[in-house]
């Protein structure tokens, strides 16, 4: 099998999109999210409409358990990644029963866990990877109705800003995209009005641009926002 992707949370929304649009590319792709069953009707899928092989990795990334099955299971080692394992809760602080642990796992370390995973062995094996970050634009500024998303997506923000300094000298690229309200499954049970809201496919086609720009070009942060919205 050729060299693939690796994408996070890809069977629904942006992540899907982002499977769809990169097997459309021809790149070879390696699948993770909690559902077997979805991951593998998403790998039929991309067979059967673009002829792209696909590996599943069915693990929960807002786990220590699952983060350390995917890290382990590698084979081939992917030279990409879109880490876009997220999810989205509005409410006060305190009406987190946990805290912001939850918020924490599947914001920060599902992605800060597979990073430096991948970063360990491209540097060991001298590969120049690259990591796309989908990340949020409630990153920027603290959302008062989704604080403990805002919050932990912040620290995801600041943590790729300092890890990009630490890998530009070993050649790996880290990108931050960060979507603004996208229409996803994330705003279901939510009233808002759809033409507002971006589309996965419009993060999706980011995420190609910055995984196929020249050699030489390096995205490391890119706000995408529809062009007539009021949302964040
Ligand atoms: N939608 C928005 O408005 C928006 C805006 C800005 C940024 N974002 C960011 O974009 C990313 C994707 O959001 P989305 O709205 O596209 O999500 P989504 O439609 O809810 O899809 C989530 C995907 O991730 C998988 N997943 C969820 N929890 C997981 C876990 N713990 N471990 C492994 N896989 C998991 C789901 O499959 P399973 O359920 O089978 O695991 C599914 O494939 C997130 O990081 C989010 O913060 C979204």
């Amino acid at each position: 099998m050729a060299i693939p992707i690796l994408i996070t949370g890809a069977t629904k929304g942006i992540g899907r999109a982002c499977a769809l649009a990169l097997g459309q590319q021809g790149y070879a792709l390696a699948l993770n999210a909690r559902s077997k069953d979805e991951l593998i009707r998403l790998q039929q899928y991309v067979k059967q409409q673009f002829g792209t092989e696909s590996m599943v990795y069915s693990a929960d990334l807002a786990t220590a358990e699952g983060r350390d099955q995917l890290c382990r299971a590698w084979n081939p080692l992917p030279e990409a990644a879109v880490l876009n394992v997220g999810n989205f809760a509005t409410g006060p602080l305190l009406s987190e029963v946990n805290g912001l642990m939850p918020h924490l796992q599947n914001n920060f370390f599902a992605a800060e866990t597979i990073a430096l995973s991948l970063i360990r062995a491209w540097e060991s094996k001298g590969i120049q990877g690259k990591i796309v970050l989908i990340n949020s634009i409630a990153s920027k500024e603290l959302r008062p109705e989704a604080p403990a998303y805002s919050l932990s997506k912040n620290l995801l923000r600041q943590w790729a800003e300092a890890l990009q300094k630490e890998v530009l000298p070993l050649g790996i690229q880290l990108c931050q995209i960060h979507p603004s309200a996208t229409h996803t499954a994330s705003w279901d049970g939510l009233e808002f009005d759809p033409s507002q809201l971006l589309k996965p496919e419009d993060v999706a086609a980011a995420v190609v641009h910055v995984l196929q720009a020249p050699k030489g070009l390096w995205h490391t942060e890119w706000v995408l926002r529809p062009g007539n919205s009021d949302y964040f």
